[in-house]
């Protein structure tokens, strides 16, 4: 049997996600129900209500991604489910039914690293791309740095170390009262205005490939909380422009040095902050007088998605790898 038509499950943190696709690369369906509205109100994800959400979501979900791709179950030639990272609770729901599936159908299981799936969404949307290249990773819960020197080989040059970029835009976004997730909010608010309005440091930014957010991060807070004690007015946009200036530097000048350094000529960014209008702009000027190429997904391919889990475990599944059906969530799961 060839391994051609693979069904992705994805639940790692408050998506519920199912897509079908085909040879690694052509999406058949994709489907994402998000849970944004119901961890609205708290201001970030609950795990215990994504976990009970993601319970009466994924059947529903699975369905929805086979009726748009136009086939059954007894279509799908293997399985492919997000083992970690992410809340474990979530995490749990799509492994189960991904092993539930394997089981009764007889099907190749195979658990991807979602780290990994961000990667592969890149490949997704641009058919040509191939390694050797650099890739940053930057969303709400991860800030990495790798090089990748071929398909399913990845070197960790550097990642945070307090806070991921999306969460400290998402707090910042918070405390000038933009609601959750800020990300988006930041990006729109801040086109056109002038970053240099607001001071903001940035950490590390002369040496090597790690990162720091929580620094910038608490700058903000402080400086946002002095303004109110003193009646300042606080111009939000420029505020927003000036804290997103000095994450996209930290995040630019870092890919920049980590593609040079390896001598690669690609560049390609994933995850939730890829979507930000700012960075790719940025990368793109500067990457190009760099002489390198620069990619990134699609935004519906930027977030969490169950395409870029289909897709990555495609290559895996053709490389012979298999999941055991004991497969368990692993929420720090790193990637090798
Ligand atoms: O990859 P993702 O959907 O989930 C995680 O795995 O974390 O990323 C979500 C993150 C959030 O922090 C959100 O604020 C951020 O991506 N984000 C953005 C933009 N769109 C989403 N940040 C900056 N600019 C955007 N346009
Ligand atoms: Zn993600």
């Amino acid at each position: 049997m060839g391994l051609d038509l693979i069904l992705g499950i994805e639940t790692s943190c408050d998506e519920t996600a199912a897509a079908v696709v085909e040879g690694g690369r052509r999406i058949r369906s994709n489907v994402i129900a998000s849970q944004m509205e119901l961890h609205q109100r708290f201001g970030g994800v609950v795990p215990e209500i994504a976990s009970r959400r993601h319970v009466e979501l994924i059947l529903p979900v699975i369905d929805q991604a086979l009726r748009q791709a136009g086939v059954t179950l007894a279509d799908v030639d293997a399985v492919a489910v997000t083992q970690g990272p992410g809340l474990v609770g979530s995490l749990l729901v799509g492994i189960s039914a991904a092993k539930a599936l394997a089981f009764a159908r007889r099907l190749p299981l195979i658990g991807v690293n979602h780290i990994e799936g961000h990667i592969y969404a890149n490949f997704l949307a641009h058919p040509e791309l191939e390694p050797p290249l650099v890739c940053l990773t930057v969303s709400g819960g991860h800030t990495v740095l790798f090089y990748v020197p071929r398909f399913g080989e990845y070197e960790v040059l550097g990642t945070t170390r307090d806070d991921a970029a999306g969460e400290a835009l998402d707090k910042v976004a918070r405390i000038l009262g933009l609601g959750y997730p800020g990300g988006p909010a930041i990006d729109r608010l801040a086109r056109g205005r002038d970053p240099r309005k607001v001071d903001f440091p940035r950490a590390m930014l002369d040496e090597g490939y790690e990162f720091s957010f929580s620094g910038l991060k608490t700058a903000a807070v402080q400086r946002l909380e002095r303004a109110r004690r003193q009646g300042e007015d606080v111009d939000v946009a420029d505020f927003a422009a000036a804290f997103q200036e000095a994450v996209v530097d930290v995040l630019v000048t870092k890919a920049l040095r980590a593609a040079r350094d390896k001598g690669v000529r690609r560049l390609i960014i994933s995850g939730g902050v890829a979507a930000n209008s700012r960075l790719r702009e940025r990368l793109l000027v500067e990457g190009r007088a760099a002489g390198l190429e620069v990619y990134w997904p699609p935004l519906e391919l930027c977030t969490d998605n169950a395409a870029m889990i289909a897709a990555a475990g495609y290559f895996r599944l053709q490389a012979g790898e298999r999941s055991p059906l004991s497969l368990n969530a692993e929420p720090n799961l790193r990637l090798r």
